[in-house]
């Protein structure tokens, strides 16, 4: 049982999950867990080390041994910085195939766990209120239109400078969600207890200022 308060918060592909957290941990001060960069380390390390992605065994090896470096907002993994590496449509595709394992789950597990130190944490996720902070003080699955959440992406991946096709990104998402969504452990979908938030309509900041209010309002 952790001694902080944590707010979890789930949700399919690109419904905001990552800005809505470090909107909200910027606001009260707490710190983030972004439990799926960890997911899309293993995939990155697996893709690496030549892994056969259906081998759930060998994933579930390098899983154990990931050891990752988040520092000053970068990423790096064995030395070397992966921040915008972990992000591409093919290393999440992977993730969302070595998340399937029960053995790839129980090691991340812990390193997730430890994230809980004062004075809180915003966790984001697919089954931060399920399954790894069920005694989470909040919990919110954070969902959008498919439409939307391309867009979303869409609009990201512009301001990075990488131009993709709308098309692609809403099946790639709904690949990626419906993989999430069915398989049989910790499938995604709403925590018991769970508040949904619909954010279609919502901007960033409109969804950021709801979750702090649902936020205070549990702390009354
Ligand atoms: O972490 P997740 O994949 O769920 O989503 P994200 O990377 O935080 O958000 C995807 C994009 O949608 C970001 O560029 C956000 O700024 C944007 N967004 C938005 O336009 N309106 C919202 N209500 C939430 C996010
Ligand atoms: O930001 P986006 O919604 O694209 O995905 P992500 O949060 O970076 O997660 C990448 C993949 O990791 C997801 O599609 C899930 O398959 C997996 N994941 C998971 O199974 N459990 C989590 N708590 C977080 C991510």
């Amino acid at each position: 049982m952790s001694q902080v308060d944590v707010i979890a918060i789930d949700g399919p592909v690109a419904s905001g999950k990552g800005s809505v957290s470090s909107g909200v941990a910027k606001a009260l001060d707490f710190h983030v867990l972004d439990s799926g960069a960890l997911y899309r380390l293993t995939a990155l390390a697996c893709m690496n080390q030549c892994v056969d992605l259906s081998d759930a065994a060998a994933a579930e090896k390098v899983a154990q041994s990931l050891n990752p470096l988040f520092k000053d907002g970068k990423i790096y993994l064995e030395g070397k910085e992966v921040t915008d590496a972990i992000r591409t449509e093919e290393v999440g595709l992977n993730a969302s195939k070595i998340a399937a394992y029960p053995g790839v789950r129980k090691a991340l597990f812990e390193l997730q766990r430890r994230s809980a130190v004062a004075p809180g944490l915003v966790a984001d996720g697919r089954d931060m209120g399920s399954v790894v902070f069920p005694e989470a003080r909040l919990k919110i699955f954070l969902t959008a239109s498919a439409e939307s959440r391309a867009k979303r992406r869409y609009n990201q991946l512009k301001e990075k400078g990488i131009s993709s096709n709308i098309d692609d990104l809403v099946s790639d998402l709904k690949d990626r969600d419906r993989r999430d969504m069915e398989r049989s452990v910790a499938p995604l979908k709403p925590a018991e207890g769970a508040r949904i938030l619909d954010s279609s309509g919502l901007t960033l900041q409109e969804t950021i200022d709801l979750v702090l209010a649902w936020y205070r309002e549990s702390k009354a």
